[in-house]
C-alpha cells in the first residue's frame, strides 16, 4: 500500500529560466511531510513533476526505488500519485460528479453509469463534509466548496501518495479541522501525504517532518517537533525575520471620513450595516464565512444588488454602479477570488498592471514605456518573483499572482482600498512586506479596509475591527479590545 519517493537531481527549465536547480531528497512511506518555501521557490513545480503534469528537464523521480517517467497525470494517478492543485483544476460548466469522474468515467457496458458516479460522488462529498448535490454545477460553488470538491475528487482516485498544494487557503477553521481528521485517517491507512502551506501553525500541527526549499533548491529537512515556527520561517526566507507588524501610527483626530456606509442592506446577506473609515485608518472586518463581509463590499461597489443603503466617499454621495465606477471615484476592491475576478491570467503582467489605470484615467494612447516602468517598479516593490517580465500572469507561482493582483489594484492610486484576504497564499516574508505596505498606504492618508479570516493579522494591523455575524454588525472593537477572545466571541455570538 505505502509508497516511497526519491527525487534525484531534478532540474527544470522553462525556456531560458531555470526554476529547479538539481533537487534531491527522499520521502519515506506513510508519513505527512510539510513542503515549505517562499513564493516561487519551486514547490508546485516539483510536485507537478512528481504527479505527471510536467516533465523534469533532467534528473529522475524514483517511486518505490524504480525510475518513473509519467506520461501525464493519468499515468501518475494509476501509480497512486494524486495532486490537488493550488489553482483549482475544475471545469466550471460541469457538475460536481462530472468533474470528479472526468477522464475516469464509470461505465456499464457502453453507457456511462451516471447513477453509480453520482452515488460514489455523494459518498466522497460526505467524507469531506460538503453538503451539496453531486449534480450542482461547479460554477455555482464558492471557493471553499470548490476546494472540497478537489479533495473529494482526489479521494475518489484512491491515492497512495497525496499531494495537497495549499488546501486550506480558502477553508474555514472547522473545514480545516475536518480536513486534518481526514488526513490523519489517510495516514493511518498508509497514505503518504505532502502538504504545502504557508500557514506555519498548521504545518506545525499536522506534519511529521518538514522539507524546506529556497530558490529552486532543497535547503533543509527536520522532524517537525524539533523545529520552532520561527526557525521554519527563517529557513524559508534565508534570514532572520524581525517583527511581522509595523507600529500603528495614530489616526489624526481631525482626519476626514474617507468612506461612510449607512444602513446598507443586501437581500439574504447584509442587514442595515453602518460604518465609517477615516483617512489614515486601517479598518478590519472579522467574521465567519457567510457573515456577509464580502457581500457587503460587493454591494458597495455595485457587483451585487442592495435593497437599501447610502454610501459616501470623501463626504460625497456615491451610488457606485460597477467596480470601474468605484475605481473612478477612488475606491478599489481586491476580491478574495483572485483568479476569477482579480487577474486576467492569460494576459501579460504588464497588461494586468496597467489595465485599471487605463480605465481610470482613460488615456487615449497606451504608453508602453510608462507601462514597463510601472511593471519594473511593482516587481521591485512587491517582490514579485518572475524569471521573465514578458510572461503571462498564469506563469507566476500562486503567491506571486497574489502580489501582482495587489499591485494591480493599487495602480490607479485609490483613496479607499478594500483588500479581501490580502495575504492568502503568500509566504511569510511577503506577508510582512504587505503588512508594512498597508501601513504606508494608510500613513499617506488613504483609508485601508482589510477583510481577513486571520485574527492575528487583523489584531496586528488594524486600528479598529468591525465584527459581523450573519449579516449584522456585532461590534466595532478599538485598540484596547482587540484580542482573539473578543473577536471570536462576537463572531460566534457567544459574547
Ligand atoms: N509554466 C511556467 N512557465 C514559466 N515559468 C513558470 C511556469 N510555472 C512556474 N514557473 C516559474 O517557476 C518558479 C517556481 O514556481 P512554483 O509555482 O513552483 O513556486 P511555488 O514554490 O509553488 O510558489 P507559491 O508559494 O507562490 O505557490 C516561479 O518563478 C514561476 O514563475
Ligand atoms: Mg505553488
Amino acid at each position: 500500500m505505502s509508497l516511497a519517493v526519491r527525487f534525484d537531481d531534478i532540474r527544470k527549465d522553462f525556456g531560458p529560466v531555470r526554476v529547479l536547480h538539481g533537487v534531491s531528497f527522499e520521502l519515506a512511506p506513510g508519513r505527512i511531510y510539510g513542503l515549505l518555501g517562499e513564493n516561487g521557490a519551486g514547490k508546485s513545480t516539483l510536485m507537478k513533476i512528481l504527479a505527471g503534469y510536467e516533465h523534469a528537464s533532467s534528473g529522475e523521480v524514483l517511486v518505490d526505488g524504480a525510475p518513473q517517467h509519467f506520461d501525464g497525470s493519468r499515468a501518475a494517478e494509476a501509480a497512486g500519485i494524486v495532486l490537488i492543485h493550488q489553482e483549482f483544476n475544475l471545469a466550471e460548466h460541469l457538475t460536481i460528479a462530472q468533474n470528479m469522474y472526468l477522464g475516469h468515467e464509470k461505465r456499464r457496458g457502453l453507457l456511462l453509469d451516471d447513477a453509480a458516479m453520482r452515488a460514489d460522488a455523494k459518498r466522497y462529498l460526505a467524507q469531506v463534509g460538503l453538503s451539496k448535490h453531486p449534480d450542482t454545477k461547479v460554477r455555482d460553488l464558492i471557493v471553499a466548496e470548490k476546494q472540497m470538491v478537489e479533495i473529494a475528487k482526489a479521494l475518489s482516485r484512491r491515492a497512495r501518495l497525496l499531494i495537497m498544494d495549499e488546501p486550506t487557503a480558502s477553508l474555514t477553521p472547522s473545514e480545516t479541522e475536518r480536513l486534518f481528521a481526514l488526513m490523519a485517517r489517510l495516514k493511518a491507512d498508509g497514505v503518504t501525504i505532502i502538504y504545502i502551506s504557508h500557514k506555519l501553525d498548521e504545518v506545525e500541527r499536522i506534519t511529521d517532518e518538514v522539507i524546506v526549499m529556497r530558490d529552486g533548491r532543497f535547503v533543509a529537512r527536520s522532524e517537525t517537533a524539533a523545529l520552532a515556527r520561527q526557525q521554519m520561517a527563517n529557513l524559508m526566507v534565508g534570514r532572520e525575520l524581525s517583527d511581522m507588524f509595523p507600529d500603528k501610527a495614530p489616526v489624526a483626530a481631525d482626519a476626514p471620513v474617507a468612506l461612510r456606509v449607512e444602513d446598507l442592506s443586501v437581500p439574504d446577506w447584509v442587514d442595515t450595516l453602518s460604518f465609517e473609515v477615516r483617512a489614515g485608518e486601517v479598518f478590519g472586518f472579522a467574521g465567519l464565512v457567510g457573515a456577509g463581509r464580502t457581500e457587503a463590499f460587493e454591494a458597495i461597489i455595485g457587483l451585487r444588488k442592495r435593497s437599501a443603503g447610502r454610501i459616501e466617499i470623501a463626504g460625497r454621495r456615491a451610488d457606485l454602479k460597477s467596480p470601474r465606477d468605484a475605481m473612478r471615484r477612488g475606491l478599489t476592491y481586491l476580491s478574495e477570488d483572485r483568479k476569477g475576478k482579480g487577474l486576467h491570467v492569460s494576459m501579460s503582467l504588464q497588461d494586468n498592471l496597467t489595465l485599471m489605470t487605463l480605465e481610470r484615467y482613460a488615456h487615449p494612447l497606451l504608453d508602453l514605456k510608462a507601462g514597463r516602468a510601472a511593471l519594473t517598479e511593482a516587481v521591485r516593490e512587491f517582490g514579485i518573483r518572475t524569471g521573465d517580465l514578458n510572461s503571462r500572469a498564469r506563469m507566476l507561482s500562486g503567491g506571486n499572482q497574489q502580489k501582482l493582483a495587489l499591485a494591480k489594484f493599487l495602480q490607479p492610486n485609490p483613496d479607499v482600498i478594500v483588500l479581501d484576504e490580502p495575504t492568502r497564499g503568500v509566504d511569510i516574508g511577503a506577508k510582512r512586506d504587505i503588512y508594512f505596505l498597508i501601513h504606508r498606504l494608510a500613513s499617506e492618508g488613504r483609508a485601508v479596509i482589510v477583510i481577513s479570516s486571520e485574527l492575528i493579522e487583523l489584531i496586528g494591523l488594524c486600528h479598529r475591527v468591525a465584527v459581523m455575524r450573519t449579516g449584522k454588525l456585532q461590534a466595532t472593537l478599538g485598540l484596547d479590545h482587540l484580542t482573539e477572545e473578543e473577536l471570536i466571541a462576537h463572531a460566534t455570538g457567544t459574547h
